[in-house]
């Protein structure tokens, strides 16, 4: 009920916005941490889209998501300097470890894994961050043990 509040206040104040619809899901997001599937429906209706385009722009733009993120979210830079520095074995591993596939999340949900671009950390690559936490120099044992560690 909270979500369809929020979704509400969101729209009454940006639908007549020209261009209303990035920032309508931004700013769900931002408030909700996700963007509820209901409130696709609404947000079609508000903005006088189908809910096929609504859901077209959610899906393209990885940074949304339709479910709530797990408690930690872990983000892999998959940006030049750390591609060249193994970042894809990264991830691989990362996937491999927690279980789940990029831009998911763990069964028990206390991992979000997200592919990034840039961590700022480039000479120090590969890079990575745990709930906004940079880590440089990655190496697969570095993140098994950072994972061990913000578990607890
Ligand atoms: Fe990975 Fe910049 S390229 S931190």
């Amino acid at each position: 009920l909270a979500a369809t509040a929020a979704v509400r206040a969101v729209l009454a104040r940006r639908m007549d916005e020209p261009g209303a619809l990035l920032p309508i899901l931004h700013e769900l997001q931002d408030t909700l941490g996700h963007i509820p599937p209901d409130a696709v429906q609404e947000i079609a209706g508000a903005l006088n889209l189908s809910r096929a385009e609504v859901h077209g722009v959610i899906t393209f733009y990885h940074h949304f998501r339709t479910e709530p993120a797990g408690r930690h979210v872990v983000r892999i830079c998959r940006a030049e300097a750390c591609q060249a520095m193994g970042a894809d074995e990264l991830l691989v591993h990362a996937q491999q470890r927690l279980g789940c596939a990029a831009h998911g999340t763990t069964k028990d949900g206390a991992f979000t894994l997200e592919p990034a671009f840039c961590l700022g950390l480039c000479a120090s690559s590969p890079a990575m961050a745990i709930d906004d936490e940079p880590h440089a120099r990655m190496t697969p044992q570095a993140f098994d043990a950072l994972i061990h560690e913000t578990q607890g």
